[in-house]
């Protein structure tokens, strides 16, 4: 349902990397850390009961000093880029809200990296 929260560590999640919980500050039993590679990517199932358009609230951190850009591919369709900047630290999170089309049932939600580092370290999705 909408007001669900989708942890990136809890299967049907997918996490190309290691669910991690080293740094602090997280929800849920840890985060999905992808591998530092184009296309390591986090994905989340998310089934809001209702056709629409929905606001997602990606959290995550990143602790180096660049961005971490990434495609926003909804059932198999880009439908956003998000760029996930330097948040300063690795336990310092922050969110990122866009807004997608969503069915009613089963949507893939991946986070697909465009650059050689991946993903900044992933905590949940929130619809
Ligand atoms: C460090 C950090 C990881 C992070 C990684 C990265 O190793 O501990 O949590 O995922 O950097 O650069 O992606
Ligand atoms: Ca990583």
């Amino acid at each position: 349902p909408v007001g669900e929260r989708y942890e990136a560590e809890t299967a049907p999640a997918v996490c190309q990397g290691t669910i991690d919980s080293n740094h602090t500050g997280y929800s849920g039993s840890g985060f999905c850390n992808g591998d530092n590679a184009v296309g390591a990517y986090a994905q989340v199932t998310v089934t809001p009961e209702a056709a629409g358009t929905a606001t997602l609230g990606i959290r995550f951190a990143n602790g180096a000093t660049g961005a971490r850009p990434a495609n926003l591919v909804v059932n198999g369709t880009t439908v956003a880029t998000v760029s996930f900047e330097p948040t300063g630290a690795w336990t310092t999170w922050s969110t990122k809200t866009v807004t997608v089309p969503l069915n009613a049932d089963g949507n893939t939600v991946r986070l697909d990296p465009t650059g050689s580092a991946g993903l900044p370290n992933i905590d949940y999705v929130d619809v």
